[in-house]
């Protein structure tokens, strides 16, 4: 088979790129692993900036994310069980985020793929990568109908953290930079009404928590555990006394207790491997970057990768101009270091690390109402949460 761009995974990386591709009238053929279902069925991220909603917008992906997306104009944050509110829209200049499900986004994706006639491979094995260096690149791969070869211009890796495009970038190439942190997020969800009517980030002496949702009916929750520890030593009820806690008496008294489902360990980590580009291989979202999840930008950012990469793309097939591709991976990798700071910087202010004595909780909490009473912090607080633009 030939195709003009070969895309290595269906997540929202691999996907929202094959519809900015078809846009431009851009041939592509996405690779996946896995089944439909099982990509549609991971519970992931939950919030999306305004740029990201942009983008679905302009690929009309957007008519179930504005009748079901919940619209939040402020965030909280909690010091101790005393929570504040920062404004995001008037702190932002007039940005907000979205609350709608990774899950939903991408079932609209897949949907929309169908409908627009975009071809998916699903159920892929043994996916390899050849002659990357060259101008005739190519993908090869096993699927339950046999082996395929797929001819192409150019591959994109969009197969996560643990794919194998990323490896095909020679060793002494490739910088890796790295930091795992000494926790992990314990989430929850539940058939009950969300705690707060927006989602409250809590610093708490005992550790970090999160009240966030996916709807008004169903509430997503996370604290921060030990990586050390086992679903078993989380029992529902453990879990609910310790969001009370770390959310404060009058959040915690409000807390609707539920039978928890996808109950699940995520670990933390900060990564960024660069070039995001070799040869007629480009890199986009989890492939070549994480953030620890504090502050939502990981979806987030595995779409503004695609939304540069797409327009360079676009460029090159409209005009033979090969200055956006090699522009691509410098572009890219500005923005991602920025929410890689305000990610490590989050996740530093609001979590307990085995070196947080008393000092260090101090300073923290001084930050913390630093934030609450100045503008200024606030303002720089939401330009990075909403997201910041793409230069
Ligand atoms: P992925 O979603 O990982 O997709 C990669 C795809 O490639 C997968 O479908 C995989 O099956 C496929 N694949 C892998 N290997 C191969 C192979 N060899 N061949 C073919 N296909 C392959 N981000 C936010 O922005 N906001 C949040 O609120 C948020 N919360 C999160 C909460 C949790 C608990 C977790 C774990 C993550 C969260 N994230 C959040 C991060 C977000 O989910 C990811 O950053 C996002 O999924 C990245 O998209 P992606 O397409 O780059 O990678
Ligand atoms: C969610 C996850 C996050 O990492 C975050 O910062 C906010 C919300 C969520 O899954 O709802």
């Amino acid at each position: 088979m030939r195709t003009q761009v070969a895309i290595v995974g269906a997540g929202p990386a691999g996907l929202i790129l094959a519809h900015l591709l078809h846009a431009s009238g851009i041939e592509a053929v996405v690779i996946e692993r896995q089944t439909r279902a099982y990509v549609e069925g991971r519970v992931r991220a939950g919030v999306l900036e305004q740029g990201t909603v942009d983008c679905l917008t302009k690929l009309g992906l957007d008519e179930r994310l504005r009748r079901e997306g919940l619209r939040h104009s402020g965030t909280h944050l909690s010091s101790d069980g005393e929570d504040f509110r920062i404004d995001l829209e008037a702190a932002s200049g007039g940005s907000c985020v979205t609350v709608y499900g990774q899950q939903e986004v991408t079932h609209d994706l897949f949907e929309a793929a169908e409908a627009r006639g975009l071809t998916i491979l699903f159920e892929a094995d043994e996916v390899r990568l050849h002659d990357i260096e060259t101008d005739r690149p190519a993908v090869t791969c096993r699927t339950p109908a046999g082996e395929h070869r797929l001819d192409c211009d150019f591959v994109v890796g969009c197969d996560g953290f643990h794919g194998v495009c990323r490896a095909a970038i020679p060793a002494d190439i490739l910088r890796h930079f790295e930091r795992v942190y000494p926790f992990g997020w314990l989430g929850i969800l539940t058939e009950r009404p969300p705690v707060a009517e927006e989602l409250v980030y809590a610093s708490h002496e005992r550790g970090f928590a999160l009240a966030s949702m996916r709807s008004l009916m169903r509430s997503r929750y996370y604290i921060q555990c030990d990586m050390d520890q086992r679903l078993e030593d989380w029992p529902d009820e453990r879990i609910w006394d310790e969001l009370a806690l770390r959310l404060g008496p009058s959040l915690g008294e409000r807390l609707q207790r539920g039978p928890s489902f996808e109950k699940s360990i995520a670990p933390l980590r900060s990564y960024v491997a660069e070039p995001m580009r070799f040869g007629r291989l480009f890199l986009a979202g989890d492939a070549a970057h994480i953030v620890p999840p504090t502050g939502a930008k990981g979806l987030n950012l595995a779409v503004s990768d695609v939304s540069m990469l797409g327009e360079a793309l676009a460029e090159y097939y409209a005009e033979r101009s090969v200055a956006g591709i090699d522009a691509y991976s410098t572009r890219a990798l500005a923005r991602v270091w920025k929410a890689e700071r305000f990610s490590w910087w989050f996740t530093s202010l609001t979590h307990r690390f085995p070196q947080t004595g008393a000092f260090e909780r101090r300073m923290q909490v001084a930050e913390l109402d630093y934030l609450r009473t100045s503008p200024r912090a606030q303002a720089a607080f939401a330009e990075n949460y909403v997201g910041l633009p793409l230069i």
